[in-house]
Order: structure tokens, then sequence, then C-alpha cells
């Protein structure tokens, strides 16, 4: 047991954790109502669980903000963060639109029964097949890319559809260079003469009806400012390519969250605020304004739960645990620092604190989940929390080392619920042809 747990003081690693999480009288961690130690071993591990009343409240704190700050707005939850059924019709029962990426997304957003027309269609490489089934469906936008996108469109329009033209602003925000996505070198959005293009030939097309503009400039992004200036440009672009009567401006996402103790990132509130100064004062007053935040809708409510498979005390003392780089990629891929709590002692008796390097179980160095993690001298079969893990973690698992993608909690009141079950051997071989 914690030093903290035992005296009943806070704990400050939980402020990362979903509101509300504690430790039990035997310092076992409490998430949602529910004890790590029961859920691990009603469902194994590792496995991640969600924070249902979080994340809703999380929905529900971004709609009251942007709905004092602009008379006609909406969210659109970039579902890339977390495409799966049970969070699908969440957002939806929440008021949320959602966006889609891909035939895929779109196929599991109206399978959860999200209503087409709350639908948007991002995407640069949009295929025959899922414009195709945009247009049946009848989405909301579909948001053209390039200029394949409006052939597409013009080929299989059999009724009026309205689309948004994404716009390179040439704003390229502070983060990892993989997450930024509005600089002119950028292979996303138009600029300027390509735009002018397509607008023509959206002007043109019987079906098409051009009904806004769309930036996204990249994500985890902790400061204002290039939100802020890519509405300044995004208006400058609308005035220069002469389209000024359009009244949808998607405002696209990537607000940062903390992963951290004591990080301090720009709130929802505060993320909302700044887009709504600078929509006051650089879009027209009637502007329909929709945001698209991903991460810093999920991302809190998701916490990963690993149990420690083996304990090495080699050049650091590696702690790896019965996950990784299969579940949770963003170490890997962007470098992004996590936080790493014991949560459930074995034998919680006196441990002194160890500086750990909690590890995954593949075979790459790079399968590190939390260097120099401050933790109570480790032993096989403790459990291991990893907060802030609800975005881009569980739609970027995979099989590496034949790893299976874990199952996915939603707790919340003291009950929970599976949402997504454990992948399973027979899984691994399912698709394989023998
Ligand atoms: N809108 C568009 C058009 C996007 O491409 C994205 C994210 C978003 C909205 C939502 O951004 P967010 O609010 O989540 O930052 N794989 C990376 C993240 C890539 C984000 C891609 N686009 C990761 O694992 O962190």
């Amino acid at each position: 047991m914690s030093t903290a747990a035992a005296t009943g003081a806070a704990e400050p690693v939980l402020e990362v954790f979903p509101p509300g999480t504690r430790r039990d009288g035997d310092g076992v961690l409490v998430i949602g109502g529910c004890r790590v130690d029961e859920l691990a071993a009603a469902h194994g591990t590792p496995v991640l669980i969600v924070d249902e009343p979080h994340l809703r409240a999380t929905a529900r704190r971004y709609r009251a903000a942007l709905a004092a700050a602009w008379p006609d707005a909406q969210v659109s939850y970039a579902s890339k963060a977390f495409a799966a059924t049970a969070m699908y019709r969440l957002m939806a029962e929440e008021g949320v639109w959602v966006d889609v990426a891909g035939l895929g997304e779109l196929e599991v957003a109206l399978a959860a029964g999200v209503d087409p027309a709350t639908i948007l269609v991002h995407g640069n490489a949009k295929g025959d097949d899922l414009i195709a089934r945009a247009l049946e469906a009848g989405v909301a936008y579909v948001v053209i890319d390039n200029l394949n996108d409006v052939d597409r469109l013009e080929r299989h329009a059999t009724r009026e559809q309205p689309v948004l033209i994404r716009l390179n602003p040439d704003v390229a925000p502070a983060t990892h260079e993989a997450m930024s996505t509005g600089g002119h070198e950028s292979k996303f959005g138009l600029p300027a003469a390509l735009a002018r293009q397509a607008i023509a030939r959206v002007r043109d097309a019987e079906r098409l009806t051009l009904a806004g503009v769309h930036v996204h400039i990249g994500s985890q992004i902790n400061d204002l400012t290039p939100f802020a200036e890519s509405v300044r440009a995004l208006r400058a672009l609308v005035d220069e390519l002469g389209i000024a009567d359009v009244a949808v401006y998607d405002l696209g996402g990537g607000l940062g969250v903390p992963h951290l103790r004591g990080e301090r990132v720009p709130t929802v509130e505060e993320y909302v605020a700044a887009l709504a100064d600078a929509a006051r004062e650089h879009l027209p007053p009637g502007a329909r304004i929709l945001i698209e935040p991903g991460r810093s809708l999920v991302a809190s409510a998701g916490v990963s739960l690993y149990r420690v498979v083996t304990v090495k005390r080699a050049a650091a003392t590696f702690v790896a645990v019965d996950g990784g780089m299969g579940d949770n990629l963003e170490v890997s891929l962007y470098g992004q620092p996590f936080e790493a709590v014991l949560a459930a002692p074995v034998a919680p008796g006196a441990r002194p604190p160890e500086r750990c390097d909690v590890v995954g179980q593949h075979c790459e160095s790079g399968d590190r989940l939390v260097a120099a993690a401050e933790l109570p001298a480790p032993v096989i079969g403790d459990l291991l929390a990893v907060p802030v893990t609800g975005a881009y973690t569980y739609p970027m698992s995979n099989n590496y080392n034949g790893a299976l993608r874990p199952p996915v909690l939603f707790v919340g009141d003291g009950e929970h619920r599976a949402v997504i079950r454990r992948e399973t051997l027979a899984d691994l071989v399912r698709r394989d042809v023998r």
C-alpha cells in the first residue's frame, strides 16, 4: 500500500485518472466504483477500463461550452480515436455527431445506429466504396480533400449531397511531426490553387452543394495560439477563394490532454473559448461552427491495466507486463510519456520505492510503456495501471508477436460491462487460409 493510501492523503498521480478514482482500504485502485483486482479476476489482463460517466461528462462539457460560446454550433467526435459500437452509441446518446475516416468506421457507426445525418466523412484516400456508401446512407457532409473526391462524388451522387472543402491553412502547431497536418507540406487539405479548382467543379456539379470549409491542423496540441491562427487563416482563404457565402466552418480537432501529474494543458472550456474568440474576430456571425475533438473527448476516461510478468534487475529494473506496443503504440510512435502506478499490491507490506522501466512483452527495445517510474519494488503478479489511454490505443492495437487485443470494459457507479471482448487464439488464425 502506498503511504498516501495508508494516510488517506491525496495521491498526486490520481489527478490524471478518471475523477473519483481512489484506493480502497487495502490499497487496491478503484475506478468508476470498481476494484481493479476484481475486474482483472473477471476479465483478465491486459484490459482497457473506460469510465463511462466521465466520458459522458466530457461530451456534455464540450456541448455546453460550445453552446454557450456560439449560437449555431455542433460537436462531432473524431471517431478514429476510439471507433467501437459502444462509443458510437454513447456519442449519439449525448447528442454528439461523429466523424469517420474510412469505410470501416462508417460501417461500424451505421451498425451502431448512428443517424447518417449526423455523420461527416473524412479521408485523403476515399475509395469508390466509401463514397458510394456515404452517399447512399445520406451522411451530413463529405469533406473533399482532393480533386479525385470530386470525381467520385459526381459519379456516385444520385441526390443532392452537401460537401465541405478541406483547406490547407499553412499553420503548423508544435506537436509530433507525425501528428501535424496543417503545414503547407502536409498531405492533407487543399492549397488555394487546388481548392479553387475543386470549388469550381462542385459549383458546376448537378448534385453537389458546397456547404462549407474545413481545417484540421494536428493532434495533441497543447497551445491555443495555432487554433486561433487556423481560424484566421481559414477566413483569409475563404475570402481569397470568393466563397464567403458558405455557412459551415468546421474547425477540426486537436486539443491535447495531460498525461502526467502536474501537467498543464488547456481545458475543454478554454479551448472552446479560444476558438469562439477567433470566430468572433474572423468569421461571419451567422456561421455554423463544427468542431471535431477526438483525443480530448475520450483519452482521460481510459486506464490500461496490466499484470507484471517478469522483473529483471539489470542495467535498469525492467518490469515487464503482459501488454505493451500491441495495445498502446503512443510511446513507440510518438514518444508520448505516461504514468504507471501499482494498482493492486499482491503483498502490500512495506516495499521500498524503486525506479523501474515498465516495459512491454514485445520483441523491440522501443516497447517501453513508462521510463523511470517510481514504484513500490514490483513483484510478479502486481497489477499496474497506466492512465489516459482512452484515445488512439484500442483502434491502433495490433497482434504483434501474436498478442491478443485486450477487452474494453465500461465502468461506472460500481458496475462494469464488457463492450469489446478479448481476442482469442482462434481469432488469430481466423483469416489465415489453410
Ligand atoms: N479531425 C480530423 C480531420 C482528424 O484527422 C483528426 C485526427 C481529428 C479531427 C481529431 O484530432 P484529436 O482531437 O484527436 O487530436 N494516431 C495519433 C493521432 C492522429 C490524429 C489524426 N487525426 C495518435 O495515436 O496519437
